[in-house]
């Protein structure tokens, strides 16, 4: 076990472990991580099933392939029998969760939205997860009253002149997704965030930040995966260049940065759900999924959105598992979480404040 110095996780001990490049001293890190999650979420992997419900968006952000001004993109829409049967499938897969995830689509009225997950609960036992961006007060509450648990809003960075860059504002409404978070929670949804690794302008201090917010928030859920440049965006062609920080300064978006974030987040949100996410398994078709796993990561989003759709919610080129029925997807990974000793699991798999069962393990928090 490490000594305490080591994981002295405050700005400047973040800071370290993310710039760290030894691979002797990083095991360190890996091993920490992975003690945290066995001993605080166990070796449950939760499968939830990601429903891609709309590639229509209404905001401009510069990272994102479905930003409005998108040109040449095949928009969709699903209607709430799809969504549904998206969903039953999730749930014949054995899956205790799904995820209704989309564009910021005013075209999926707080009323459709509200009808499919009363429908979801009426037909099946899953768990329901939305993320569909900044909505209203209203929408928010009309989804928990009908039943939706959990909400997921990435925050993206914590350094609010790049967010404002990155992520315009609708006119005359700021964004703040602080803020939703906040109000979210109190409606009593869990709610999860996550950022992404290298998006130009992201310093090693922003990243550092970022992961420390993680705590401050505590966060039930926490998403973290490399930015992949997408050619439809700003960020994605020679205007990039003029986003960089120094290269001193700039962060790689690049995958054994992206584990050292898992890593970190896990030391610091021992409880939290954290996913092995898409982006990581694009970069690294070959073992991203994995490492992540080994690493901190204890949840699954496999694809369950009908294949002619999902070929066209581009948010980024190559995405790992657009070409696979869902069942073929899952047998795959099934496969891959027996071979790392882990068990798939049944049920919800909500946040779960369980006691530590590893003491030593506990200590690098208490
Ligand atoms: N690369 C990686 N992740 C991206 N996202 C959006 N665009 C990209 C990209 N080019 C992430 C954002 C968003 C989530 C749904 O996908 O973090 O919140």
């Amino acid at each position: 076990m490490p000594s305490r110095p080591e994981f002295q996780l405050d700005q400047a001990g973040v800071k370290a472990w993310l710039l760290e490049q030894d691979p002797v001293v990083l095991r360190r890190l890996w091993s920490a991580a992975d003690a945290v999650r066995a001993a605080h979420v166990g070796d449950e992997v939760h499968l939830r099933g990601l429903i891609e419900v709309t590639s229509h968006c209404r905001r401009h952000c510069l990272y994102c392939g479905l930003r409005a001004p998108s040109e040449g993109l095949d928009r969709y829409r699903m209607n709430a029998d799809e969504m549904l049967d998206s969903a039953r499938e999730a749930s014949r897969l054995g899956y205790g969760s799904v995820v209704l995830q989309g564009g910021e689509d005013p075209g999926l009225t707080g009323a459709l939205i509200a009808e499919v997950i009363r429908a979801i609960r009426r037909d099946t036992r899953l768990a329901i997860t939305l993320s569909l961006g900044e909505r209203s007060e209203e929408d928010l509450l009309a989804w928990r009253k009908a039943g939706a648990d959990r909400y997921l809003l990435r925050f993206e960075t914590s350094d609010t002149d790049l967010y404002r860059r990155i992520h315009p504002s609708l006119p005359g409404i700021p964004s703040d997704r602080f803020a939703q978070l906040a109000r979210m929670r109190d409606m009593g949804y869990e709610i999860g965030t996550g950022v992404m690794v290298g998006i130009p302008g992201q310093t090693w201090d922003t990243l550092a930040s970022d992961i420390l917010r993680f705590r401050a928030f505590d966060m039930d859920m926490i998403g973290v995966g490399p930015f992949l440049p997408s050619p439809r965006t700003p960020l994605g062609g020679p205007d990039a260049a003029a986003f960089l920080a120094p290269p001193d300064h700039q962060v790689p978006p690049d995958e054994l940065t992206t584990l050292k974030a898992v890593a970190l987040t896990r030391l610091v949100c021992p409880e939290a759900n954290i996913p092995s996410t898409t982006a990581l398994a694009t970069l690294d078709p070959r073992q991203g999924r994995e490492l992540a796993l080994l690493r901190g990561a204890n949840v699954v989003m496999p694809n369950v959105t009908p294949l002619r759709y999902r070929v066209r919610y581009e948010i980024y080129p190559g995405k790992a598992c657009a070409s696979e029925t869902a069942a073929a997807c899952q047998n795959g990974l099934e496969g891959r979480i027996h071979a790392l000793g882990r068990r798939i699991a049944k049920g919800p798999g909500g946040r779960n404040k369980t006691q530590c069962k590893d003491l030593t393990a506990c200590d690098f928090h208490h």
